[in-house]
């Protein structure tokens, strides 16, 4: 066990949850990566055991909480396309939901430590006013946010019943990569705005724009970024909290700033130095004209504020990933 313990991290060979480990082990915590690799990447797991593992079996979940007695649980398992789960809400109700139902419980038994899970902010669905707080009506419009805001419900009864102490971190559009490049984002099929265009530039292909009709200053969907790195210290920020008594609650984790799908398209061809082709096509339903995320709630509770905002340095940790250490994609 390291100097500050091992910490269980479920769904850490993904994108975020593999950036969340180098920063653990960094900050003297052991991360156990718990995973069966569905959609993540055994190499991405480099700074702790892997046990290959679904969540959703509650014998091989008990075992490996009691081989290495974590005293955390950072659970970012989960399937994550809002696309996928409008074509397939079973699946996403299984996965995200009810295997999370068998995990929580083998959690509860180990004794209840801190959990820290990864929610989002479909769980407000579209925003009645930006920017939005945690206060803000929970109304997701897709099986794939209703089923994180399921997730909270269930922390929160089994904190009323079993006193589990949870923060539900809801992370707006996570961006960025680990500035070394020792890993990255890589979903396939790639849903995410700033890879989709890094990638469009590295291929010479055109990059759809949904709708350019919008009532914002360029015509185009605006979005709040945040590096995956500023992700990873609020989980570090946040097991803390939980480990001194904190109140469990939803914390946004934003960068409080908007980029219009037109910045970011510029930004990319700053950074890559290559033009990238566009076609304009129809807006997708749903699609709110603007999304940022307050974060006052986690500066004062966490005493976290975003490091990474920078557009240009969350485009440049991405672009150097795809260029450099991901070249196949
Ligand atoms: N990427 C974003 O912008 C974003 C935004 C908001 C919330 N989130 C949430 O953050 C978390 C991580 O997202 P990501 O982008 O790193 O996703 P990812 O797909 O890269 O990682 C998810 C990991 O979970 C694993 N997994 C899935 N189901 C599992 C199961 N039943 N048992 C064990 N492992 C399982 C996958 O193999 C994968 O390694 C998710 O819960 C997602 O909903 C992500």
């Amino acid at each position: 066990m390291s100097d500050a313990g091992n910490v269980l991290v479920t769904g850490g060979a993904g994108f975020i949850g593999s950036h969340v480990c180098k920063r653990l082990a960094a900050a003297g915590y052991q991360p156990i990566v718990l995973d069966n690799l569905s959609r993540g990447f055994r190499s991405s797991v480099k700074w702790g055991p892997l046990e290959v593992a679904d969540i959703g079996d509650g014998a091989r979940v008990r075992e490996i909480l009691n081989r290495y007695r974590p005293i955390g649980v950072m659970h970012f398992s989960a399937f994550t396309s809002v696309g996928e789960s409008v074509q397939q809400p079973a699946l996403y109700y299984s996965n995200n939901v009810g295997a999370t139902a068998v995990l929580l419980q083998a959690v509860i038994e180990h004794g209840a430590p801190p959990f820290v899970f990864s929610s989002t902010a479909a769980i407000y669905g579209n925003p009645a006013s930006v920017p939005v707080d945690e206060d803000h009506p929970h109304r997701p419009i897709n099986p794939y946010g209703r089923s994180k805001l399921y997730v909270e419900h269930m922390l929160a009864d089994a904190n009323q019943a079993s006193g589990l102490p949870w923060v539900a971190l809801r992370y707006f559009n996570a961006a960025g990569c680990d500035p070394d490049g020792e890993i990255g984002e890589r979903h396939d099929p790639e849903t995410h705005l700033i890879p989709i265009i890094v990638r469009a530039a590295l291929k010479g292909s055109t990059v759809s724009i949904f709708g350019d009709d919008y009532d914002t200053p360029d015509g185009t969907c605006i979005r709040d970024y945040i590096h995956v790195n500023d992700l990873a210290d609020a989980h570090i920020l946040a097991l803390k909290y939980l480990a001194r008594g904190g109140k469990s609650c939803g914390i946004n984790l934003a960068n409080s700033k908007g980029f219009s799908v037109r910045e970011v398209l510029a930004t990319v061809e700053r950074v890559c130095g290559r033009p990238v082709a566009v076609k304009i096509d129809p807006r997708r339903p749903g699609d709110p004209a603007v999304l940022i995320g307050k974060t006052e709630r986690a500066k004062e509770l966490l005493g976290w504020s975003p490091k990474r905002s920078d557009l240009e340095l969350q485009v440049r940790d991405a672009w150097n990933w795809y260029e450099n250490f991901l070249p196949s994609v």
